[in-house]
């Protein structure tokens, strides 16, 4: 019998985080009768028993907020926890102390949101026997056992936008424009975006490409007329046998590579190649941020609602998760630990070819 919740969300934070609390604040109190405890700060919550209970006016008006009202963190590991003592770092195990947390408050499963990394912790969790339920997020899309994240049609959305805009001013001034997006060690967000918002060229980190065969194709372009090209680079692509571009490595991260600046080298590369003029646009966070978007709403609502439909019946150690377009569940255990990439050989990528979209390759 489940009377108590817990919940919390972890890692980078995404649009639609606030409205998955709600529907499972709301789905649980009102439908369920259940009581609801959110943990503050992801796992730092957890172990530090920083926490809220929820009454369900507290979600009330921020289905369309960006963020999460209960903050996240993407550095905070709790079976390998950044404990500081007099300026000495040390990593501890703490994951007995947030066992001892979640038992002390009579919860009966924690609804944990969040990406490869929180899931895979939740796994561990769920392993030591902790009744969990996990909720996929991410704006890189890449999680194999669902078909898509919340979050990332949003960030979608941001970068076509962005994409348009830079269109009327790569033709005004006869200019590359270069967009650089996020997605780690997935090309989705690029991938989706350009082909929405007509790129010319799109680098992704699963098909390396060479800049010759890039700028050949810019150069091709202006031979049919075409005085300006769009580039929407991955910050995760790379060159035939090249290397990653890295922009910061934060050891006091468990995920510690931060990539970022592959726009800048492409830039430089192509402008030397065809001469033309080529300026950089770097997106960054602004593809974390703000309201969802419809899709991400109800996507989030229907996620939110799963897990604690699941909690009710008793199923634990499961992920929700997106299949067609039924909303399912898949044991945590086969959910973390393998990256959904792009397929280079995939539907995506086909239709962007016979369209005209260079890959460098
Ligand atoms: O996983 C989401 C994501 O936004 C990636 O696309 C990006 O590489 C990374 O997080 C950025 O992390 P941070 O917010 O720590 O800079």
């Amino acid at each position: 019998m489940v009377r108590r919740l817990g919940v919390m969300t972890g890692g980078g934070d995404c649009p639609g985080l606030n409205a998955v609390l709600r529907a499972v604040v709301k789905t649980a109190m009102v439908k369920y009768g259940y009581e609801v405890i959110g943990f503050r700060d992801g796992y730092r919550g957890l172990v530090l028993n920083d926490y809220v209970h929820f009454k369900s006016g507290d979600v009330s008006g921020i289905l369309d907020k960006g963020g999460t009202i209960l903050g996240s963190s993407n550095r905070d590991n709790p079976f390998k926890f950044r404990v500081e003592n007099n300026g000495k770092v040390n990593y501890v195990d703490m994951s007995d102390k947030a066992m001892e947390n979640v038992n002390a408050h009579g919860i009966d499963c924690m609804i944990i949101i969040g990406g490869d990394g929180t899931l895979t912790s939740a796994r561990d969790f769920s392993r030591k026997g902790m009744n969990v339920i996990g909720v996929p997020k991410t704006i890189d899309n890449d999680l194999s056992a669902t078909d898509t994240t919340f979050g990332f049609m949003t960030a979608v959305d941001t970068a076509t936008e962005a994409i348009d805009k830079l269109h009327s001013t790569a033709e005004s001034h006869h200019r590359v424009m270069i967009l650089e997006v996020m997605g780690r060690y997935a090309g989705w967000i690029a991938l989706t975006a350009g082909i929405a918002g007509g790129a010319d060229v799109i680098l992704i980190p699963e098909i390396e490409y060479d800049i010759k065969k890039v700028a050949d194709s810019i150069l091709q372009r202006k031979v049919e007329g075409k005085h300006f090209s769009i580039v929407v680079v991955a910050e995760g692509a790379k060159e035939i046998k090249g290397e990653l571009t890295v922009s910061k490595v934060d050891e006091s991260s468990p995920d510690p590579i931060r990539l970022g600046g592959v726009g800048n080298k492409v830039a430089a590369e192509i402008e030397k190649l065809t001469g033309i003029e080529t300026r950089v646009t770097v997106l960054g966070h602004l593809q974390r941020g703000g309201r969802p978007n419809p899709y991400d709403r109800v996507l989030s609502t229907r996620y939110g609602v799963k897990a604690v439909e699941l909690a009710n019946e008793g199923k634990f150690g499961l992920m929700v998760s997106l299949r067609g377009n039924e909303v399912t569940a898949e044991p945590l255990e086969d959910a973390v630990g393998t990256l959904k990439q792009v397929p280079p050989d995939g539907e995506m990528v086909c239709i962007a070819k016979s369209v005209g979209v260079g890959f460098g390759d």
